[in-house]
């Protein structure tokens, strides 16, 4: 005998909102979580004031195996809907730069409101206990949570990836999803820190200093802020690129994206008494100017420099290759890429295909976004539509 409809794994950004829809749409609900608190990485997003959506939201801001997959979840719960739960809540917010959405006041709103809603749907919460088994047969799932074995129906894995592992977050959705036969496109830490080694040690004195910039992996490029730190790369720019850089490969940055490629030899005809340096220092940084034209070696003024030297600086600026050792890893990374594949897992509902009643939602899914809200408008997406079909 079934004691609950569902019971839900993880009571993060997509499990609450899951366990809210189907307990609102009368399913009876348990949703479960190790930690004492639901939603704590929803606590210390956006820098406390949650990045809860971005309005470009679109499957191609989504890394996949299969960049399709997410359109259907992302088409049928948008943006909008989104900030009309947070309106109907009186949540003030605002668009803060690239579509990008935030609370005016905090993230505890975003808690608050998702934890009302779970009330609402009558979701019965067992929270700061361990999972502590998982069993399947005769159309049943039983869990043990804490002392107690529960059973239902249907069981959805919402516990996340093992981003910030300081937080709770834990690798388990991939174990119970590989038990149940389902593959896991191997999960890397992604909008994560990168590092520099020693053959770069210049940059790491620039430790602080941020720079407007466009950075490109492949074919992928983003004009975001970059921020050099103690051990390498940081800020939106890196974040967003970390996702894509492949070990042992550079990534191109050009520091000065709006020159076209001729500018040093247009100023070195007007005005040829400039030393390199002092111009650069107007265009960047002068800390950067500086280690970037140590790092090429030119100096001087502009018209005691050949044309082929300046327009070689011109296209080193340009095209800056910076090969990282690393990544600072899951202690720093944002979010985890890769997951669960979604091969095995319905578009529609995020049921996997050859275990009905199976389900899988947001971050453990292997379907990750960009920087900028992009995470949790997926979150709320595959939620609401697993919390549709349950
Ligand atoms: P989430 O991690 O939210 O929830 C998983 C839940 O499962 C947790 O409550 C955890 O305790 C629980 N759990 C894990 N293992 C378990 C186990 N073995 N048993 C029981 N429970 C278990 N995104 C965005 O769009 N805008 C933003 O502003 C930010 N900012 C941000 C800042 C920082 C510092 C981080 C680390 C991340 C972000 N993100 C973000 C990313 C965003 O937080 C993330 O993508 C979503 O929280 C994912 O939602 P999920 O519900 O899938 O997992």
């Amino acid at each position: 005998m079934a004691d609950y409809d569902a019971i839900v794994l993880g009571a993060g950004a997509a499990g609450m909102m899951c366990a809210a829809v189907a307990g609102q749409r009368g399913r009876r609900v348990l949703l479960v979580d190790h930690a004492d608190a639901p939603g704590k990485k929803i606590l210390i997003s956006g820098g406390g004031r949650c990045n809860f959506t971005n309005i470009h939201t679109a499957a191609d801001r989504y890394l996949s195996a299969n960049p399709h997959f997410a359109k259907s979840a992302l088409g049928r719960y948008t943006p909008a809907d989104f900030i009309s739960l947070v309106e109907r809540y009186g949540i003030a917010w605002h668009e803060k730069t690239l579509g990008q959405l935030f609370c005016d006041g905090s993230a505890h709103q975003i808690v608050a409101m998702l934890e009302q809603e779970c009330a609402t749907g009558g979701v019965t919460m067992a929270l700061g206990q361990p999972v502590s088994g998982i069993d399947h047969g005769d159309g049943l799932f039983r869990v043990g949570v804490g002392d107690q074995e529960h059973r239902a129906p249907a069981l959805v894995l919402a516990t996340g990836g093992p981003s910030i592992p300081k937080l709770g977050a834990t690798g388990f959705a991939y174990d119970v999803a590989r038990r149940f036969g389902l593959s896991v496109v191997q999960p890397r830490p992604a909008l994560v820190p990168l590092t520099l080694g020693t053959a770069e040690q210049l940059f790491h004195s620039l430790s602080g200093l941020s720079a407007q910039v466009v950075v490109r992996s492949g074919k992928i490029r983003f004009r975001e802020a970059a921020l050099f730190t103690h051990r390498g790369l940081s800020g939106p720019a890196m974040l967003q690129i970390s996702s894509y850089w492949q070990h042992r490969t550079p990534i191109h940055v050009d520091f000065l994206p709006d020159r076209p490629a001729d500018w040093l030899l247009a100023e070195k005809r007007e005005r040829p008494r400039l030393p390199i340096r002092r111009l650069l220092a107007q265009a960047l940084p002068e800390r950067l100017a500086d280690a970037l034209l140590e790092r090429i070696g030119v100096e001087g003024e502009l018209g005691s420099l050949s044309d082929k030297a300046l327009r070689q600086t011109a296209a080193r600026l340009s095209d800056w290759a910076f090969l990282p050792n690393g990544t600072e890893g899951y202690a720093k990374a944002e979010v985890t890429a890769g997951g669960i594949a979604t091969a095995g897992l319905s578009s529609r509902t995020m049921e996997a295909t050859k275990v009905p009643g199976l389900y899988a939602i947001g971050e453990a899914v292997d379907v990750t976004g960009w920087l900028g809200g992009y995470n949790f408008q997926w979150a709320w997406a595959s939620g609401w539509a697993a919390g549709q079909a349950l």
